[in-house]
């Protein structure tokens, strides 16, 4: 082979399908349930964009970004995520003339050159929508349901929600000093990753595989919360507790991305291996003013959809899959191919999926090829069956077939697959 797909890519297709239409379908779904509008931002963006929101210390931007110049030296990269484009097109296109408390959910790809592994690829593909506007507790907690309603009506049980509340920039100031002195005892024990986020980006420390122990034994965010931030997540907690929504404080959720404020959230399936996150967002109360805009509170999440399916597949659940090549019109000769398109036609139009042989095989092959495409009747048609006015419908399945008139073919057809 000389061409291959690119490192950490997949090509979907075939059955894997039916997953990718199922985890998207039920996503929109539940989001135009909810009134949430769909918005549909560039697969690329200014690269100081993710620069400044996602934040020059993390992860994604110091080594995980596809950043490239374009023919006139602009420097462009991939979205690595969704939120700072949705936040640019709020801004840019003036949303906010719509008034607050406005939805965009979105769908699609997403890059970041990372280590392949199993949950984990270099274009990868998100579900997420924004909630802009709202300050108060209820819309984070009306984030979490819609977030829970969407992995139950997928199917899926077997996760939990990790929360935690990392405050504003007030209170994270006496956090952040506090994490510095504890981490700093420990400093020379400390592997080289988080000797550098020790002086750039102290809060990461706690999110660290290798140097977790210590972790769990460090100041807890919530301890240092500001009155309005600690009254803030209390009321969140009271919300999911009334509504009986499970989850756990998890006093080590960090995230990755540095615009979260306060509610900061995580959905963990136990069915996964090291890459168990499979939705996770929070608040970004600071991120409109920072990219530009006036301070504008906002909150948002995103699930990855191929780690969707792998939890999926690990719980065994079910998934629709309709046969696309439900009904195959085989023919003999240029007149019978010509009805045979005619009478696709006709079925198309009712809805069935109708293939008809373009390959020019004898009859055996494309009943072959009708039963390999997994199609359940075949029609078929030759000179013999035009001079006599029908069609001959087999059943694939048990090998039995009919002779039907030509003039109401498409109607006993259409009723006969209705039936199965
Ligand atoms: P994130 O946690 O970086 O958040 O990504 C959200 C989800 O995308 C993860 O939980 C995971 O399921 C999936 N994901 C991330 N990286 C990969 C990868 N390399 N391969 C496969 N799946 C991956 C965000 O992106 C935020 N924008 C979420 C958000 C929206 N926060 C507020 N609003």
């Amino acid at each position: 082979m000389k061409y291959r797909r690119i490192k950490g890519t997949n090509d979907i297709f075939g059955e894997e399908i039916w997953y990718w239409r199922y985890v998207e379908e039920t996503f929109r779904n539940v989001c135009e349930s909810a009134g949430i509008e769909e918005i549909r931002t560039p697969i690329f963006e200014q690269t100081e964009l993710f620069v400044r929101s996602v934040g020059e210390e993390s992860d994604i931007v110091q080594k995980e970004m596809y950043t490239f110049q374009d023919k006139a030296g602009r420097s462009i990269t991939l979205r690595p995520e969704g939120t700072a484009p949705v936040v640019r097109a709020f801004l840019e296109n003036s949303l906010v003339d719509r008034g607050f408390q406005q939805r965009y959910y979105y769908v699609g790809p997403m890059f970041r050159y990372e280590k392949p592994q199993s949950g984990r690829l270099r274009q990868f593909h998100q579900v997420g929508f924004e909630i802009i506007g709202p300050e108060s507790p209820k819309a984070d907690f009306e984030m979490i349901i819609l977030v829970d309603t969407f992995l139950r009506r997928l199917g899926l049980t077997k996760y939990k929600i990790h929360l935690n509340s990392i405050g504003c920039p007030v209170c994270r100031k006496n956090y952040r000093e506090a994490l510095k002195e504890y981490y700093g005892q420990v400093l020379d024990n400390l592997c080289d990753d988080c000797k550098r986020r020790y002086e750039t980006n102290i809060l990461r420390l706690l999110d660290c595989k290798v140097d977790h122990e210590y972790a769990l034994n460090a100041p807890k965010s919530v301890d240092y919360l500001c009155d309005s931030c600690r009254a803030h997540y209390k009321k969140l907690k009271e919300y999911l507790n009334t509504f009986e929504i499970e989850y756990v404080e998890d006093h080590t959720l960090v995230r990755g991305l540095d615009y979260y404020t306060r509610t900061v959230f995580e959905v963990r399936h136990e069915g996964l291996g090291a890459q168990n996150a499979i939705a996770g967002g929070g608040r970004y109360d600071g991120l409109f003013a920072e990219l530009g805009g006036s301070s504008v509170p906002a909150l948002g999440f995103a699930g990855g959809i191929e780690r969707i399916i792998l939890a999926l597949k690990a719980e065994g659940i079910e998934i629709p899959m309709k046969n696309v090549h439900l009904v195959y019109i085989a023919t003999l000769g240029e007149k019978a191919f010509m009805d045979g398109v005619q009478l696709a036609g006709e079925l198309r139009k009712k809805g069935l999926s109708v293939d008809v042989d373009i390959m020019d095989r004898k009859l055996s092959g494309q009943l072959k090829h009708a039963s390999r495409m997994g199609s359940r009747y075949a029609v078929i048609i030759g000179d013999e069956e035009l001079e006599k006015g029908i069609v001959i419908l087999r059943d694939l399945e048990t090998g039995d077939q009919v002779e039907i008139d030509r003039d109401f073919a498409a109607d006993y057809i259409a009723e006969r697959v209705s039936k199965d």
